[in-house]
């Protein structure tokens, strides 16, 4: 197995695409510990899917916008596991509209949650991974952080900001042992995506060169793939999920 021995701490593992990368780290050897804000009920789904595929799970309930609660889910982390080997930065939100009707609260909230919360997370995670000269970190960017989208100039800009931190924070760690990637979905099939009208739908299928939309475990082979040493000497990057929508 790929992952075995290891300690992966996937933030937003509760649902969606982190639930997939939680799942998939699982059933490849790693004890996984899932972090989720505030759905108990799908968190403990997913540790109990996991459980019943013969894995290891812990539950870690923590805003990743808040620098305290991140430090305390580091902390019961490394109490139960020992360490962390791999970090994916995958908690995310959306609060979509125009900007001249996007609120300021909207717009920090998507900030902090999306932008802030790596920072919390990867500082705190970081230090562990330093002392041991290993580790790697993912996050969960968006093509939407690379060519913008009209009603998302909050979550745009956040994810344009993980972009630009990845790199920096890349650069930062990779004589520590430590890499640092991220990942630019396109369009997958979450919790996130369900609401769109089918007019937008219908409109991101047409710009899709595969005409399909993604789904979570087509994202979390990717994880997989920059979770492991089959990546040891790929850092700073970008890798697009997207079906050929971004090239
Ligand atoms: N779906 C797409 O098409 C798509 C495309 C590009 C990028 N992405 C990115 O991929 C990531 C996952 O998206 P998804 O579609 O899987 O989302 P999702 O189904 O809505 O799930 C979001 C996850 O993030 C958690 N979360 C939200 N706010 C949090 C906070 N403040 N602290 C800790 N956890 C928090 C949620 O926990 P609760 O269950 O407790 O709410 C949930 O586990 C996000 O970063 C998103 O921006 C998604």
């Amino acid at each position: 197995m790929l992952l075995d021995g290891k300690v992966a701490l996937v933030t937003g593992g509760s649902r969606g695409i982190g639930r997939a990368i939680a799942e998939l780290f699982a059933a490849q050897g790693a004890k996984v510990a899932i972090n989720y804000a505030g759905n108990v009920k799908a968190a403990e789904e997913t540790k109990a899917a996991i459980e019943a595929a013969g894995g290891e799970a812990l539950l870690v309930q923590a805003n990743v916008a808040d620098a305290d609660a991140v430090e305390k889910m580091v902390q019961t982390v490394t109490d139960a596991f020992g360490t962390i080997d791999i970090l994916v930065n995958n908690a995310g939100i959306t609060r979509d509209g125009l900007l001249m009707r996007m609120k300021e609260d909207d717009f920090d909230a998507v900030i902090n949650t999306n932008l802030k919360g790596v920072f919390h997370c990867t500082k705190t995670v970081a230090k562990l991974m330093m002392k041991k000269r290993s580790g790697h970190i993912i996050n969960m960017a968006s093509v939407v952080g690379l060519i913008g989208n009209a009603g998302q100039t909050n979550y745009a800009a956040a994810k344009a900001g993980v972009i630009g931190f990845t790199k920096s924070a890349a650069k930062e760690l990779a004589a520590r042992g430590i890499t640092v990637n991220a990942i630019a979905p396109g369009f997958i099939e979450t919790d996130m995506t369900a609401s769109l009208p089918d007019k937008v739908r219908e409109a991101t299928l047409a710009g899709i060169p595969m005409k399909k939309l993604g789904k979570p475990e087509q994202v979390a082979t990717a994880a997989l793939f920059l979770a492991t040493d089959c990546s040891s000497y790929i850092t700073g990057q970008v890798i697009h999920v997207d079906g050929g929508m971004v090239m």
